[in-house]
């Protein structure tokens, strides 16, 4: 028996992550979008790609969600992105109100199923997704850590020339500009990085990640990251379908780890067929304890202006 995905939004994120799961073979996929026709024909060109890759698993687009029903997996990147000189906070009353109402259409259709949600600024929207769907919060899981430690791990390794699967790393708190490399927990080979690599040249690589994706936003000029955000997210699904219980930074609601509560912030957890089976606390020092505070804080604020904008 195949799995079934359902991607909501088929723009840049969602066609690359619907394309990447359909070449998993694992999956039959659906893709949704509100624009007329295009999930159905980024879903025909992905399912014409078949037979060069010899996959027979099925992909088809909607602008509904009938399809959907019954997902196993739903990954929500509907919204706006960011174009230059827009922060991730900027879209958080137009996302607020697109992933609101695409959380009860997947809690409808899909009411067993462990959401994925993508869309920015992150860990607010992951929250109001967890809000509004009623699911355990085991079941609403952000993505954002993989993807910031990818970037991380990336300047890490080219610093260094050594492969990237050498490279161990962190990033935790919210996928912001106050996101936490976490120096402590990174290692290359099992060494230390901060032997590896002077103080000043870690700093401007841990600089570099908190802005890896204002980096690309100037480059692109017309929209976001999504080669590397797609490939986290398959990261997230690959390990919830295959039960892989792999350790992985993803957005959670905290309950008192790490010493917060009631809020959704990136930390280790262990990924399996239940959603999230267990929060990983990885030992921090004083000032990454503090920074972590700091990045809590700035996602208590924007849940903040939500609950204030909630009835608008
Ligand atoms: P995009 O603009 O290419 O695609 C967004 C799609 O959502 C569009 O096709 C649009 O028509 C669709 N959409 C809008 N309202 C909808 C609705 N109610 N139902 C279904 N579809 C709807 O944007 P892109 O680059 O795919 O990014 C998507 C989101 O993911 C953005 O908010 C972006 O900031 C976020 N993002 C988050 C990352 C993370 O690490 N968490 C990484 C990369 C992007
Ligand atoms: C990124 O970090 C836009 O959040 C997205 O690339």
């Amino acid at each position: 028996m195949k799995f079934k995905v359902s991607v909501i939004g088929a723009g840049n994120v969602g066609a690359t992550t619907a394309q990447r799961i359909f070449e998993k073979k694992y999956a039959d996929v659906v893709l949704v979008d509100v624009v007329e026709d295009m999930p159905q024909g980024k879903a025909l060109d992905i399912l014409e790609s078949g037979p060069v890759l010899g996959t027979d698993s099925k992909i088809t687009g909607s602008n509904g969600y009938e399809e959907t029903a019954n997902s196993d997996v739903v990954i929500i990147t509907a919204g706006i992105a960011r174009k230059p000189g827009m922060s991730r906070d900027d879209l958080l009353l137009t996302n607020m109100k697109i992933v609101g109402s695409v959380t009860k259409e997947v809690v409808k259709h899909s009411p067993e199923s462990i959401i994925i949600v993508v869309s920015n600024p992150l860990d607010a929207m992951v929250q109001h997704a967890y809000n509004i769907s009623g699911f355990d919060s085991k079941r609403v899981i952000g993505m954002a850590g993989i993807l910031d430690t990818a970037r991380f791990s990336t300047f890490i390794a080219e610093e260094l020339d050594v492969s990237v699967e050498s490279v161990n790393a962190y990033v935790l708190g919210g996928h912001g500009d106050t996101m936490v490399p976490v120096i402590g927990a990174t290692n290359v080979g099992g060494v230390p990085v901060e032997k590896m690599i002077e103080k000043n040249k870690l700093e401007s690589i841990v600089q570099r990640t908190r802005d890896g994706g204002a980096e690309i936003v100037a480059l692109l000029k017309t929209g976001s990251a999504f080669y590397a955000p797609s490939a986290a997210i398959v990261q997230m699904v690959e390990a919830i379908l295959l039960d892989k219980k792999q350790i992985l930074p993803c957005a959670v609601l905290l309950n008192g780890e790490y010493g917060f509560n009631d809020v959704y912030a990136g930390v280790p957890v262990k990924l399996g067929a239940e959603g999230i089976e267990e929060v990983i606390e990885v030992d921090l020092n004083t000032e990454e304890q503090n920074a972590l505070s700091k990045s809590v804080d700035s996602v208590i604020e924007l849940l903040e202006i939500m609950a204030k904008n909630a009835n608008s």
